[in-house]
């Protein structure tokens, strides 16, 4: 199945500085299947138009299309479609939310999130805490980067915060959260709950509904999408009620010098002309997903990830970082104290893609007193042969750092 799945993926077969590619930087952003660049170029080609503002038939079509893919992603998460908002990713998503609920929060308040956050899930809370006076807390983790869930939860009914923002799965180290047992907690608590499922969208495919959270964000180009569109769950009570974020064309119900109305969610939230080829493409993304067994897919990760982790762990001076059990498939790695930048630079004369840095997680670098690893993130393109070239390549860069 894995062998044909990868024929649906032109890049991973075409040669980058003459060598074949071995592409495990799926964590920054997936490659994608040529329908889906096949759906972006048929819009453009055949399809083109603005949406919501046209009688003309294209404009009528393309509306169509666009609003279609809304119900669709509705559909794969298990929520309604007036409870989607488009945006240009995870990062605007986490800003819209931010923003929206600054409303609720005061100097007595508590914004809970957890150190292995990526930037997008932090910044946007400290501009809020500054804007409200509210403080920002951390859930505790381990020396290795592993959340302690045990103390987390009691964290949460200690605290009682406002809002807790947390990452479905860590984008650094690949860790698996059990963010519905936190919810769970939290929302007994009274707190809203935000899940950044930048990194969870394609791995776990999460059920929004069993998972319970009030927020979900994501970013389609994580997901076999195009770059530049993602979006936002909110459980419609909040979401509505939330005040606009960017305004503009669109989101308006009546404009006048004397004061303007709003539509309601999820219209209020998308200002201007979206980017429609982007939602058209990751409705085709979301057509190949749904067409594939995903418990089959999730198992083949699975098992490339301990290939992977066994393989590594027979180097010597090797060290991975985070939790190996409940991980999404990425592998953190450092080598003694050879710098993550030279290992990464070396590996990719071997046609290998793998990133290096802080991942945007410096705080979470800084808990775990490094600069940066070494990323090798899978998705379910990549294949046997895929690790061992790594790996082979991994023993020569060591070969001649040692040198
Ligand atoms: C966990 C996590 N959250 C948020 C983001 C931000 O996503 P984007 O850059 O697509 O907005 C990323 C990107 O790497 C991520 O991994």
């Amino acid at each position: 199945m894995i062998e044909q799945l990868r024929k649906d993926f032109p890049l991973l077969h075409t040669q980058v500085d003459e060598q074949t590619l071995c592409y495990f930087d799926s964590a920054a952003t997936t490659q994608k299947p040529q329908s889906v660049i096949d759906a972006v170029n048929k819009f453009y080609q055949q399809e083109n138009a603005n949406v919501h503002r046209g009688a003309h038939t294209l404009s009528a079509a393309a509306t169509t299309q666009y609003e279609a893919v809304r119900t669709k992603l509705a559909d794969f998460l298990n929520v309604a479609a007036k409870e989607v908002v488009w945006t240009k990713g995870a990062t605007d998503s986490l800003n819209l939310i931010a923003y929206g609920l600054s409303d609720k929060l005061n100097k007595e308040d508590i914004i809970l999130i957890s150190p292995l956050e990526h930037h997008a899930n932090i910044v946007p809370w400290q501009q809020a805490a500054h804007r409200t006076g509210a403080r920002i807390e951390t859930l505790p983790i381990s020396p290795q980067g592993i959340l302690d869930l045990e103390a987390s939860k009691q964290l949460i009914k200690t605290l009682q915060p406002k809002i807790l923002s947390v990452c479905h799965a860590s984008n650094a180290l690949g860790n698996i959260h059990d963010v519905a047992s936190l919810i769970d907690i939290a929302s007994r608590c009274g707190t809203i709950t935000v899940v950044d499922g930048a990194q969870s969208f394609l791995h776990l495919r999460p059920d929004l509904t069993a998972l319970g959270c009030d927020f979900f964000v994501f970013s389609a180009h994580k997901a076999l999408g195009p770059t530049g569109v993602g979006g936002l769950f909110g459980r419609y009570e909040l979401l509505n009620d939330m005040p606009v974020y960017q305004t503009g064309g669109e989101m308006i119900e009546r404009v006048s010098f004397s004061g303007t109305t709003f539509r309601d969610a999820p219209g209020k939230f998308e200002p201007g002309t979206p980017n429609i080829s982007g939602v058209i493409g990751f409705g085709a993304a979301l057509d190949y997903l749904n067409a594939i067994d995903d418990s089959a897919l999730a198992h083949y990760e699975q098992c490339l990830y301990r290939y992977l982790v066994d393989a590594l762990s027979d180097i010597g001076g090797v060290k991975i970082w985070g939790d190996i059990k409940q991980n999404i498939g990425v592998v953190s790695f450092t080598y003694k104290d050879e710098h993550h930048f030279d290992i990464a630079t070396f590996l990719n004369t071997y046609g290998v893609a793998v990133r290096s840095g802080h991942h945007c997680t410096q705080p979470l670098m800084e808990h775990l007193s490094l600069s940066g690893t070494v990323r090798v993130s899978l998705a379910f393109y990549n294949s046997y042969q895929d690790i061992d070239t790594f790996i082979d390549a991994l023993k020569d860069t060591i070969d001649m750092l040692e040198e």
